[in-house]
């Protein structure tokens, strides 16, 4: 009976369970224009993953192009690579085993562990023990449902005050896949609260504003990673006329929505969704922020891969009106970053430092009037990728943690 049992579990497991057993990442090196025509004509007849950038129209002549690609579509894609002379390499062999070897052969803490990457029961349910154990300086507060009905849980740290006080706002996983990204919103938490009382800065920060980190913006697919997909990027809504799931709720924001750098094809990675704030993740976070907008002075929005630290314009290759001051404030945090263990960031406004992409978090924030907008893209620049191993969870919070901490100073000094 208990085998019986047993066995039917399993079964249900691997049933809902996506392996990419034999599975490669490349990295393409396209120089000149035949080699971006022929990424692009392959991705429109084979199922490619892209992982950077994320759909084949942002492809460019001279940047890296990393793609995952099925088993049954590597020879093809090799024989291809090899007839038109592109510059290529391997960055994961096998894809199964990169995700097996991510996580840690530590005895698996069955808690929250800040070194590796929780599921999203455990994050929930470590918000729930932050905020009742140190009620002093943490409170959260629910901004909504997910479209599968999980709450988005969003924490305020900061010291009571009577007054209403200036407020940072953070969130992390907007992007199922980019797992480094909650475990940094969770690191900056427990931090902020270890830090409290004795580090001057963080101090100074939390008595005189009020930092909100929204750990898991988008909690439907950061659950799905976990359970289905480790490599699922968008929300996982459902629409009628279309049997593909999710949008990309960094598309879905009300900036230049789905003018470039998206799709209005459900099935692609960067679907746009059906209207701007079609996703409710992405309406729950606006909608907060529009609510909060007089007191919010800066929005930091966490991803990976690709150690970057971008700034607005995404949607458009204008310069923000604020260009210099936001290219400096940059400049500083990536090299307090880079301060502690070498770590190289690029910064500049994202159309041109990555690629032009509208309906970002980021250019909508700046737009309502968020004078300071940030989007990390963590470590690493490739090697791993997504897959990045636990080993550094504890190395890349670090340093962030002095990017993020340096605009906060910034912000603080300039209200
Ligand atoms: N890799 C991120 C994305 O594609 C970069 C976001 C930069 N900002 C933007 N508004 N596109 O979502
Ligand atoms: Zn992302």
């Amino acid at each position: 009976m208990k085998v019986l049992l047993l066995l039917g579990l399993v079964a249900f497991a691997l049933a809902d369970n996506t392996r990419f057993e034999g599975e490669k990442v490349f990295r393409l090196k396209p120089v000149l224009d035949e080699h971006v025509t022929l990424i692009k004509d392959l991705a429109n007849s084979i199922e490619v993953d892209f992982w950077r950038p994320e759909n084949a129209e942002l492809v460019t002549i001279d940047i890296d192009v990393d793609i995952h690609v099925p088993a049954m579509y590597l020879d093809i894609v090799s024989t291809i690579l090899h007839q038109n002379d592109m510059e290529h390499e391997v960055l994961i062999e096998d894809l199964q085993s990169a995700i097996e070897g991510q996580i840690d052969n530590r005895p698996s803490p069955r808690t929250h562990s800040y070194t590796k990457y929780n599921s999203f029961d455990k994050v929930q349910s470590w918000i729930n023990s932050m905020a009742s154990s140190n009620s002093d300086l943490i409170s959260k507060q629910t901004i909504g449902n997910s479209y599968e009905g999980r709450p988005m849980t969003l924490l305020k740290l900061g010291k009571k005050s009577s007054s209403v006080k200036p407020a940072i706002f953070m969130d992390c996983g907007i992007h199922a896949r980019e797992w480094i990204s909650p475990a940094f919103c969770q690191w900056f938490v427990k931090e902020a609260l270890s830090t409290y009382g004795s580090d001057s800065q963080m101090t100074s920060l939390l008595n005189e504003m009020d930092v909100y980190v929204l750990p898991v913006l988008n909690v439907d697919g950061y659950d799905y990673t976990h359970k289905s997909n480790r490599m699922w990027r968008k929300t996982r809504s459902r629409r009628s006329g279309s049997s593909c799931i999710g949008a990309d709720p960094n598309r879905n924001f009300n900036a230049g929505w789905c003018t470039v750098g998206a799709s209005s094809n459900p099935c692609s990675d960067t679907y746009c969704g059906s209207r701007a704030e079609s996703e409710i993740e992405a309406k729950n976070v606006a909608d907060f922020i529009r609510r909060n907008k007089s007191i919010i002075k800066a929005y930091i929005t966490v991803h990976s891969y690709s150690q970057l630290l971008l700034f607005p314009y995404s949607y458009t290759f204008e310069l923000a009106a604020t260009h210099n001051e936001l290219m400096k404030v940059a400049e500083g945090a990536s090299a307090a970053l880079r301060s502690l263990y070498g770590t190289r960031y690029t910064s500049g406004p994202g159309a041109t430092t990555i690629y032009p992409a509208a309906g970002g978090s980021d250019d909508w924030a700046y737009d309502l009037g968020v004078k300071y907008s940030y989007t990390f893209e963590l470590r690493d620049t490739g090697r791993y990728g997504f897959l990045l191993p636990e080993s550094q969870i504890k190395p890349t919070c670090e340093e962030t943690m002095l990017a993020v901490k340096y605009i906060a100073a910034y912000v603080q000094k300039n209200l």
